[in-house]
């Protein structure tokens, strides 16, 4: 969307942990807004490389242009693919192993406020694809899905507690009406669990988003694969640098490294963001870092 800018979430932590130094090469994999990948070609500069991924066509194309302005194009190669893909994408860059990756995970601030469904608060179509061509659309899901798997979904992705009432709900309204935008949906979940009194900490639909979110987008498969992939295509010294936003991506990056003799932990605990940038940035509040060498 034009003029929207992502505000990237602890982007020096995040930067600064993987130590990145000139003449090395780097991934980036979920480029975004392109907020990590510029800092990254900065500071690898001179001869660094950045190899950048993103799911999302539009990310690709924008961040391309933004790069192109400041760096040179040689330096930098951009992939339309899933970063689950690391292994093909490292080696179609000419690199048997790199000397850092960064995953940012989640959406952008560009995909969440550009009307594709993400957000409960806009009109627009319930999409929600970061790859747009690529799946199911949440129009699919609330609309065909039966019952139980609408609230094994909602309960599994969003640990939402009131998922088996909310799938009910869902089913009962579509069949008056198809839901057809994310406002639609968002207002059958709050008449589903909201009695109208009580003060609210968040709006009703944001876990059914989040969960439906994860579930089209085979957000944890991803992530999976690709920390399956990861002491292949990451040089011994190397560092991968993981920003997750809520507890589950989180729990699989922490079972990952735990008792993992490939990797070891750069901090005891996850590194969480400043005071400052809480206030600063809203998105940021439950962001977690969790950096790792491999050794
Ligand atoms: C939070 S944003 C990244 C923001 C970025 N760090 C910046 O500074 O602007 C997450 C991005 O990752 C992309 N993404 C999420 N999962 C992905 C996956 N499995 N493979 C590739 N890209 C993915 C999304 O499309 C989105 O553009």
């Amino acid at each position: 969307m034009e003029g929207l800018k992502h505000i990237p979430v602890m982007l020096n932590e995040a930067v600064n942990v993987l130590s990145v130094m000139p003449g090395r090469v780097y991934v980036d994999g979920t480029i975004g807004g392109g907020g990590f990948s510029e800092e990254i070609l900065r500071r690898s500069s001179p001869g660094g490389f950045l190899i950048g991924i993103d799911r999302d066509a539009d990310a690709v194309k924008n961040v391309q242009i933004e790069l192109e302005k400041e760096f040179d194009r040689k330096r930098f190669k951009l992939f339309y693919s899933n970063f689950s893909k690391i292994d093909e994408i490292v080696k179609e860059s000419g690199f048997k192993n790199v000397d850092g990756i960064i995953l940012d995970l989640g959406i952008s601030r560009i995909q969440l406020e550009g009307n594709r469904g993400f957000s409960f608060k806009e009109e627009g179509g319930l999409d929600m694809r970061m790859d747009k061509g690529d799946g199911l659309t949440a129009y699919d899901v609330v609309n065909r899905y039966p019952e139980k798997i609408l609230a094994d979904i909602i309960w599994r992705f969003g640990d939402e507690r009131h998922s088996r009432k909310i799938a009910r709900k869902i089913v009962e309204s579509r069949k008056n009406k198809r839901i057809e935008t994310p406002i639609e949906l968002s207002k059958v979940i709050k008449k589903a669990i909201f009695k109208g009194s009580g003060k609210l900490r968040i709006d009703p639909a944001t876990k059914t988003f989040m969960a439906l979110r994860i579930f089209i987008n085979k957000e944890y498969d991803s992530l999976i694969e690709f920390l399956g992939k990861l002491k292949d295509v990451l040089n011994i010294g190397g560092v991968i640098a993981i920003l997750s936003f809520h507890s589950g991506e989180d729990r699989i990056v922490k079972n990952f490294f735990k008792n993992n003799p490939d990797f070891k932990s750069l901090s005891k605990k996850p590194i969480l963001p400043e005071g400052e940038e809480v206030r600063f940035n809203p998105r940021s509040r439950s962001a977690k870092l969790r950096a790792f060498c491999h050794v």
